[in-house]
């Protein structure tokens, strides 16, 4: 099993960090939980830390409530886990960070500022890269008075709910992940698609991937195809292929394996991208919504 990255034990004057009195509630429901009372914005203690990351592998999402912190500060705390990812769409860089994506529907000057359309399909963060991410933070800076709400779907229990049938199909097969596999669609329909240059094609070719992978740190096993990037099971004739990963997909995201986040002013959202897939709900057309994304890389599926 791998470890999350060893966390400082002391602040930058060489002083050890306090604790602070936080509490970590688990949400009714198959996944998450909600941390209320700490400051992201400060140097976690090695105690402190040690909860968050049990707290984050047992619920798969944290919602940390009222985070009143900056890009750095975001950064940092990413950081705390692991080596973070840049997106391929650079035009979606906060300027300055280019370790954070905004993702926003707002056009200012004509121009789009972030990626509207992130998350419109179930998809696990970068699983078309060799190492995809072990989790993303979303940190909320303007939100719509409705709508804007994010899913997550868990693939864990998608895994050990599958169907007889499902398993036995699955059971050591394999799936490539396409970052373009819906792109011309999307591009179609949205202003936030630029036309890609041949360098970012070159940084996202195909990748095949474990249908059913170990998560390294807890050792459960979770589903891990999407509908937004696997495009076909390896070895399988295209008919069957598109038919076993229509099923898949139909269950995974069954009512009973997911969690609907509705987004509350300075939520920071952790989650687990080994065990969850997520979707943007969507936001209508005429109101706000701007977050900041960081992505944090994971080991190669196993
Ligand atoms: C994403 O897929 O990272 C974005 C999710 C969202 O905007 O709710």
């Amino acid at each position: 099993m791998t470890t999350a990255f060893a966390p400082t034990a002391a602040g930058h004057d060489g002083h050890a960090i306090e604790a602070q009195p936080f509490e970590i509630r688990a949400f009714d429901g198959p996944v998450g939980a909600e941390v209320v009372g700490l400051d992201l914005g400060k140097p976690l203690s090695q105690d402190d830390f040690a909860r968050i990351h049990r707290a984050h592998l047992d619920h798969h999402v944290l919602v940390f409530r009222d985070q009143r912190i900056t890009p750095d500060q975001q950064i940092a705390f990413s950081r705390r886990f692991g080596p973070l990812q840049i997106h391929v769409l650079h035009q979606f860089q906060l300027t300055g960070y280019p370790e954070v994506l905004v993702v926003s529907n707002i056009v200012e000057n004509g121009k789009p500022i972030g990626l509207g359309d992130a998350g419109h399909y179930w998809h696990s963060d970068l699983s078309y890269k060799e190492k995809p991410s072990l989790g993303s933070l979303l940190h909320a800076q303007e939100l719509p008075a409705e709508g804007g709400d994010t899913l997550f779907a868990n693939m864990h229990l998608a895994w050990d709910t599958l169907p007889a049938h499902l398993r036995t199909a699955v059971q050591g097969r394999r799936a490539e992940h396409t970052y373009l596999a819906k792109y011309a669609e999307l591009q179609k329909r949205s202003p936030w698609r630029p036309n890609l240059s041949a360098e970012q094609i070159a940084s996202v070719t195909p990748v095949v991937q474990p249908i059913v992978r170990t998560h390294p740190e807890t050792g459960r096993k979770a589903l891990f195809v999407s509908e937004h990037f696997t495009t076909r099971v390896i070895g399988l004739p295209e008919d069957e292929s598109k038919a076993l990963l229509d099923e898949i997909f139909a269950h995974s995201v069954r009512p009973e394996h997911l969690y609907r986040h509705q987004w509350a002013e300075h939520d920071m959202v952790f989650w687990d991208n080994r065990s969850l897939m997520h979707l943007a709900a969507g936001t209508p057309d005429h109101l706000r919504r701007k977050l900041y994304r960081t992505t944090i890389e994971g080991d190669a599926p196993f």
